[in-house]
């Protein structure tokens, strides 16, 4: 969470920041700002979001060729113009923009106080401007860069920074331990950025820096080197990632682009992966760690969000295909629980960002222990992509609208994927089963065209329970993670209370809530608890509830029940979420279009939390 921005070259900076910070937005977007270096630092930010800094900036018109830029989201202090970035040292020649928290910031800025330095912010963020320069004052360091490394060292936390210092103008200097930090390589210009996408436009190649590194940065020159001072070698990586994937093409929300982006992004994940022939599984990533998944004692999946109630559909299918036991574990509450793990067990790590503070958090506290660590991830070369033992990437592209729709089934499809290769090779699923499954999956694509071909339909449906003040999501076995989705969604960007439940487990608790207000989303669509599902229904029926079902073309008992229906396609039961979902996503998404909410951007969230 928050977005970091700098540019160091020809062009004038404060378009470079202010078009990057856009596209940072989904990381946060409580206030924007810059600074900007003309002979001396300029400072424009405010509360609000990146078009409101933008106006700020066209109305000054600032002029400089570098600058730093920030989009926050509120960790220390309620977004207001003082708490927004960038944070000034007390003679305003430094300036701070960060990521992440520095946990020690009230004993370091009760010693800086008693030192006579002024603070203006409540955030955590000012203190590092403050300390650079109080080590720099007291002739504690020969150079900027050193008092930056003396700093940092003295900070607990995780930092991604970025700083500028109207007495060295012609430099930026950066640093990172725990949230993530790119440097663009340009022509005569470099870049700075929290993700590849504000510089996928300028260049392709591009610098990791690891936790523990800094770097100074010119526009012709960057030295890389750890915060204790040892210079670093590093590996220049080119970017994969165009621009039109980064861009609405025609669409008025990320969210609706993605959701109809899902085809091309599950035939991509499923691509060179799917062997039709010989109905096998090619996954590359794997190649190295099979012997050790196959003879894995057990497996904890750890992942936050919606990447957590995929993982709950993998627990399904490895129990289910590949006879491993399983735990699906909120990776937040699995770090601090002192978790029994360790050698001949596996970790799986599910996150599309690859960056979230507490997934990361449960990544490294396995991997300390001894278990073997997998990931499964969209962003390439993100954090964890590189921290895990091996893993699989999504392959859905960029995914920005902050609801996570195609990260969802593309990481559904590679934990179904890994189910099958492994029950095939543990020999728990039978040649014939593998085989359907793995057809069946090669024609997921297809069908999920199909159930966005009802968009319209979905769409006037949604109209009809825009101001429901509540919702109740119910499934069984596969489709209980779904209902746990739908409502998430639902949550997340129209701000409507609705919950997921596993339709039997309603009886003891949520069935006190139905009325005739109340909408139930039901998705009936697993063949071998049909009969259940519908005496579920019949129980809300009874209460009066308005049933919305997502079920099989062909299931006319439960259309007859419903006050609505949307069909899918017939599928297997351990695929059924990839469609089951589907008509959920559309569902949200017009109820909060309908709603007035901004979809792509909803209050209070921020697509990649880096903070624990
Ligand atoms: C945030 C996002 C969610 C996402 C979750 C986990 O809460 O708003 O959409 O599911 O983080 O993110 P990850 O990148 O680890 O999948």
């Amino acid at each position: 969470m928050c977005g970091i921005v700098g540019y160091i070259g020809d062009k004038n900076a404060s378009e470079v920041l202010i078009k990057g910070l856009k596209r940072l937005e989904y990381r946060g977007y409580d206030s924007a700002g810059l600074a900007l270096i003309n002979g001396h630092l300029d400072i424009v930010k405010g509360k609000g979001k990146v078009t409101n800094l933008e106006s700020r900036v066209n109305s000054q018109n600032l002029i400089g060729r570098i600058g730093i830029g920030h989009t926050r989201w509120a960790t220390h202090g309620e977004p207001n113009d003082n708490n927004s970035h960038p944070h000034l040292s007390q003679s305003g020649k430094i300036a701070v923009v960060h990521n992440g928290i520095i946990e020690n910031y009230t004993s370091l800025k009760k010693k800086l106080t008693e030192k006579g330095r002024e603070f203006h912010s409540e955030t955590d963020t000012e203190v590092i401007a403050q300390l650079i320069e109080e080590i720099l004052e007291n002739g504690n360091a020969n150079c900027f860069e050193k008092a930056i490394q003396l700093a940092l060292k003295q900070i607990v936390g995780t930092y991604g920074i970025a700083i500028v210092n109207s007495d060295n103008p012609e430099k930026i200097y950066v640093a990172r331990k725990g949230s993530p930090l790119l440097i663009g390589i340009g022509e005569n210009e470099m870049f700075i950025a929290s993700d590849a996408s504000p510089i996928v436009e300028y260049t392709n190649k591009v610098i990791y820096l690891e936790d523990g590194e800094m770097a100074v940065v010119t526009r012709d020159s960057y030295e890389v080197k750890t915060i204790d001072d040892i210079a670093l070698t590093k590996e220049v990586h080119e970017l994969a990632m165009s621009l039109d994937a980064i861009e609405k093409a025609g669409y008025p929300h990320f969210m609706l682009k993605e959701i109809f982006e899902q085809p091309e992004a599950i035939s991509d994940c499923l691509r060179g992966r799917l062997q039709l022939e010989t109905n096998t599984i090619q996954l590359g990533g794997l190649v190295d760690v099979m012997e050790q998944l196959v003879h894995a004692k057990r497996l904890v999946i750890a992942a936050c969000g919606t990447s957590w109630h995929s993982g709950m559909v993998g627990e399904y299918l490895f129990e289910d295909l590949a006879k491993i036991p399983v735990e699906v574990e909120y990776a937040s509450e699995f770090r601090y629980r002192n978790p029994l793990i360790g050698e001949g067990d596996v970790l799986l790590v599910i996150s599309q960002s690859g960056e979230t503070a507490d997934t990361l958090a449960a990544l490294r506290e396995a991997k300390q222990k001894g278990a073997l660590v997998l990931g499964i991830c969209n962003v390439v070369g993100s954090t964890i992509a590189r921290e895990t033992d091996a893993g699989v990437y999504t392959h859905a592209g960029p995914e920005i609208g902050v609801a996570s729709t195609k990260a969802f089934t593309t990481q559904v499809v590679v934990l179904a994927m890994m189910a099958i290769a492994l029950g095939q090779r543990r020999g728990t699923l039978a040649q014939d089963d593998a085989k359907r499954l793995i057809q069946e999956l090669n024609r997921l694509p297809e069908k999920i065209r199909l159930i966005l071909d009802q968009n319209e339909q979905i769409k006037e449906m949604a109209k009809l329970f825009t101001y429901a003040p509540n919702f109740l999501y119910l499934g069984r076995t596969y489709n209980f993670p779904v209902a746990l989705e739908g409502a998430l969604k639902l949550k997340e960007i129209s701000y409507i209370h609705a919950e997921g439940y596993p339709a039997a487990e309603m009886k003891h608790g949520p069935i006190a809530l139905i009325d005739e207000m109340m909408p139930v989303v039901v998705i009936a669509a697993t063949d071998h608890t049909n009969d259940k599902m519908i005496s579920n229904i019949e129980e809300v029926k009874a209460r009066k509830g308005r049933i919305i079902a997502v079920t099989n073309d062909e299931n006319s008992d439960v259309k007859d029940l419903s006050e609505f229906f949307i069909s899918i396609p017939s599928t297997e039961d351990s695929l059924s979420p990839l469609l089951t979902v589907i008509p959920l996503q559309l569902l949200s998404y017009y109820i909060a279009v309908n709603r007035g909410c901004d979809v792509d951007q909803p209050r209070n969230l921020a697509k990649s939390v880096t903070v624990e």
